[in-house]
């Protein structure tokens, strides 16, 4: 079966945004509908509730929400409309703090909507092509990185991954698990990690590779130091949210755990992302800032609430993991091996 849609964006004079909901996956496959009335506010709700998720899937349904934006507006003077764009990238950009992919993207569109000189319909226009060229642009990156990153993977190897780097979590094909598209006649198998608390894991990553039939096996994220100990692990990969200047990287919480194992063991820990990840403005990952994620994630799921009532809950969504730890960054680009500040810098200059 082949890769699903996580969105679908359909340009024109009435554009239309449709996002498989991820909140309901994999019970219900459901696409919610985002048009011009919703708006650049209307997108940001669905980033901030996790009806899409993913750093660079988020970036591309921003990208989305601001050609909604503009054709909500279409009939102001192309000025009025500017500033309703400023405004729109800012309630985006709020939506969710980690992933950097966000505010890449909405900086290509402000950058258009800046610089645009003809009327608000061209201007419209101009950004409903945008996003359809920042989707098709993403599968393309992550194409080259499964490329790329196959070639660090051995015959019949067994990787383990974290979250959801996949198709979900892109515009398609995915990072991390476009790796393990990639290399998915060498590879043996993949542990899944369940990855408490929203379970992108359990629910996304093994629904996704099910579907294609890549032998995968679920576990529960406190496993997989048993697993590493008893030698049944020969690379870990995961995606990211932001690698700053130095090479630390920001991923789903319980990345930095794996990270520290994966080393103790000397499995190595591979990290895939594209270069619209890496934020050179953000000089360690003690810059990255970390959202913090509503408590009724952790104390409950779907609707079941297992914790006491009043209880206190810490809910970080994401963590850092020391550039000293991770084996190789993956990118379109190529693969930087033991990722520092000057490698980081040379890969961003080409
Ligand atoms: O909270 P999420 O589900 O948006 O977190 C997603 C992750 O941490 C992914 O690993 C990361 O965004 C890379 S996706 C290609």
């Amino acid at each position: 079966m082949s890769a699903v849609d996580t969105l679908r964006w359909h340009g024109g004079p009435a554009p239309l945004l449709e996002l498989i909901d991820q909140r309901v996956l994999p019970r219900r496959i459901r696409y919610r509908r985002y048009d011009a009335r919703a708006g650049a506010a209307g997108v940001a709700r669905a980033i901030a509730a996790m009806v899409v998720r993913g750093a660079p899937a988020i970036g591309v349904t921003a990208a989305c929400g601001m050609a909604l934006e503009a054709a909500r507006w279409r009939d102001l003077p192309r000025e009025r409309l500017q500033d309703r764009l400023a405004r729109g990238a800012a309630v985006l950009a709020a939506s969710r703090p980690t992933a950097v992919n966000l505010s890449w993207a909405l900086a290509r569109c402000m950058r258009v909507a800046t610089t645009h000189r003809g009327d608000a319909g061209a201007l419209a226009a101009a950004l409903a092509a945008l996003a359809a060229r920042l989707i098709r642009e993403d599968v393309a990156v992550n194409r080259a990185i499964g490329r790329h990153g196959a070639t660090l993977i051995g015959d019949g190897a067994r990787v383990l991954t974290h979250c959801n780097a996949g198709a979900l979590a892109t515009a398609g094909y995915g990072t991390a698990l476009g790796v393990v598209r990639a290399a998915r006649r060498r590879i043996a198998r993949v542990w899944v990690d369940e990855t408490r608390p929203f379970l992108q894991g359990a629910r996304l990553t093994a629904w996704e590779l099910l579907r294609e039939g890549i032998p995968c096996t679920l576990i529960t994220d406190s496993m997989a130091a048993h697993f590493m100990q008893q030698g049944q692990v020969d690379a870990v990969i995961v995606g990211c949210d932001r690698v700053a200047a130095n090479g630390d990287v920001a991923n789903k919480i319980g990345t930095y755990a794996l990270a520290l194992v994966a080393r103790a063991h000397r499995v190595p820990f591979y990290v895939a992302g594209p270069l619209s990840t890496i934020d050179p403005a953000t000089a360690t990952g003690a810059a990255i800032p970390i959202e913090e994620r509503t408590a009724a994630e952790v104390t409950g799921h779907a609707g079941v609430h297992w914790a006491p009532d009043g209880v206190a809950v810490a809910h970080p969504a994401f963590d850092v993991t020391p550039a000293r730890l991770v084996s190789a960054l993956i990118t379109e680009r190529g693969i930087v091996h033991r990722p520092n500040r000057a490698r980081i810098a040379a890969l961003l200059r080409g």
